[in-house]
């Protein structure tokens, strides 16, 4: 009898090794469907079908190209996001997603984990190849899980942490109140100088010295600029601290050789694989061999159960693809649009933090044409630009009335714009921000730059059609 899922009766001629080309070496034999040619073709992958989703649940097929049609018909410049491709999106959408693994390769909890664990291995290899890294880790689930393990990995409930000020551009779990790294930790937290909005490292200095702290974390959610590691470097190890970079937001930029690295410097990187990296929503840890025992354990099985193994092979890909040459020329014009942006912007004028940008990201000061951060927002919102609003450094306004905006270059870079056309986004941006929201002048404009945004993604689209 036919199998449910319809794919072919196996046959002994089928039965086969999980051969790994990267591995060069046979695993435990499994049951292959169909040999090379057959098994790489459209009729043996059982993966994303939209007609099985449009006949099962409209609704969610729904929704699924109501989203899609969103990030077609306008710019996405949350700082944060991209356009992850279709191999990603196929690896996401596999079987791979049924599989219970907990543990490591060859060290797991289940059976089955034969297949899965070729994916893990390979995804590793690329990763610790990708970024000279003694170990990687692709477990975590998020960026926020990848923090939660290295805090363990390191330090114990009340030790001090020193990091960014969530104000300034740190992130959540940077010591905020509200997430276990302020609750279960001391934080205590550096800022950016006034005048010049870059890192303060005289004081960051100060504070290792005078709070001894277990960890000193790098790495921003909103700081536009290039963080000197080998500064913070020297800092932890006079305190005899570890060095802990939250690269969530710039990984990508270091994989694409568009900025420096912060491996060679810290003991432990932590990163999502959604930014710029373009890889699926996830996160992943990299560190030096002597802390691999302790960030494994840190992962599983202390803040986490099983691995998401289609996410985990979704990240190999990513790694592969961000390994290419075409990678880093996108990584090199991520920065290259982002600063065009930033100048774009202060042309229409509206004020860069630190006067511009080394990465793929901008925070841009409103009050020189007196629009908040959430009027901005839902502005461009009309208008079919989609960014967040966003605190900028020693803001005068409350947090949840912030003063800026955070823009970004990812998503649009991948659709295939270039300097030029950040312009134009920068003069459409500046239309919807100045157009007076609820009047009927204002509302008319908004509608007019829609038509534009849709004109110029029309040029470079997301996920073209056909
Ligand atoms: C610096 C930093 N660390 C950690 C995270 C958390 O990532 P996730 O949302 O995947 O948990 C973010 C998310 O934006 C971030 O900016």
């Amino acid at each position: 009898m036919a199998p449910k899922c319809g794919v072919a009766p196996i046959t002994e001629a089928q039965l086969g090794g999980g051969r790994s080309p990267e591995r060069g070496r046979c695993t435990v034999p499994f049951i292959a469907v169909g040999e090379h040619s057959e098994r790489f073709s459209e009729k043996t992958f059982w993966g994303p079908d939209f007609d099985a989703l449009r006949r099962e649940d409209p609704e969610i097929a729904g929704v699924v190209i109501d989203e899609l049609e969103r990030l077609r018909g306008g710019l996405q410049l949350i700082a944060s996001e991209n356009l992850t491709s279709p191999a990603v999106l196929a690896a996401l959408g596999s079987t791979l997603s049924n599989k219970y693994a907990e543990g490591y390769p060859g060290r797991r909890y289940y059976g089955g984990c034969q297949v899965v664990d070729v994916a893990e291995e390979i995804g590793n290899a690329r990763t610790k190849e990708l970024f000279g890294a003694e170990h990687a880790n692709l477990q975590p689930h998020s960026g926020a899980s990848a923090n939660l393990a290295a805090y363990a990995a390191f330090a114990q409930p009340g030790d001090t942490v020193l990091a960014m000020d969530l104000k300034q551009g740190g992130h959540l779990t940077h010591g905020s109140k509200v997430n276990f790294s302020g609750q279960w930790f001391r934080p205590v937290s550096y800022t950016v100088r006034e005048d010049n909005e870059l890192i303060d490292y005289d004081q960051v200095r100060d504070l290792a010295r005078e709070h001894q702290p277990k960890i000193v974390i790098a790495g921003a959610t909103a700081y536009p600029r290039l963080i000197d590691f080998k500064a913070f470097r020297e800092i932890a190890d006079e305190v005899g601290a570890i060095l802990m970079v939250d690269a969530a937001h710039f990984i990508g930029l270091v994989a694409g050789k568009a900025i420096p690295s912060p491996v060679p410097y810290a003991d432990v990187v932590t990163a999502t694989t959604h930014k710029v990296l373009r890889g699926p929503r996830g996160g992943m840890i990299l560190c030096r061999a002597e802390h691999a025992k302790a960030i494994d354990k840190a992962v599983f099985p202390f803040s986490q159960g099983g691995p998401l193994m289609h996410a985990v092979a979704a990240k190999a890909v990513a790694m592969r693809e961000a390994a290419q040459p075409a990678y880093q020329a996108y990584a090199a014009q991520v920065v290259a649009n982002a600063r065009a942006l930033a100048k774009g912007l202060e042309a229409e004028g509206m004020r860069a933090v630190s006067g511009g940008t080394d990465t793929h990201l901008a925070l841009i000061d409103l009050r020189p044409v007196d629009v908040t951060g959430g009027q901005a927002e839902s502005r461009c919102d009309a208008a079919r630009i989609t960014l967040n609003k966003n605190a900028i450094p020693y803001d005068p306004a409350p947090p949840m009335k912030p003063s800026g905006v955070r823009v970004g270059s990812p998503s649009v870079t991948t659709q295939g714009m270039v300097d030029a056309d950040m312009a134009e986004v920068a003069t459409l941006l500046a239309r919807a921000v100045k157009a007076e929201q609820g009047t009927l002048a204002g509302d008319a404009e908004l509608a007019a730059v829609a038509d534009a945004v849709s004109a110029l993604v029309a040029r470079a689209p997301a996920y073209p059609r056909g």
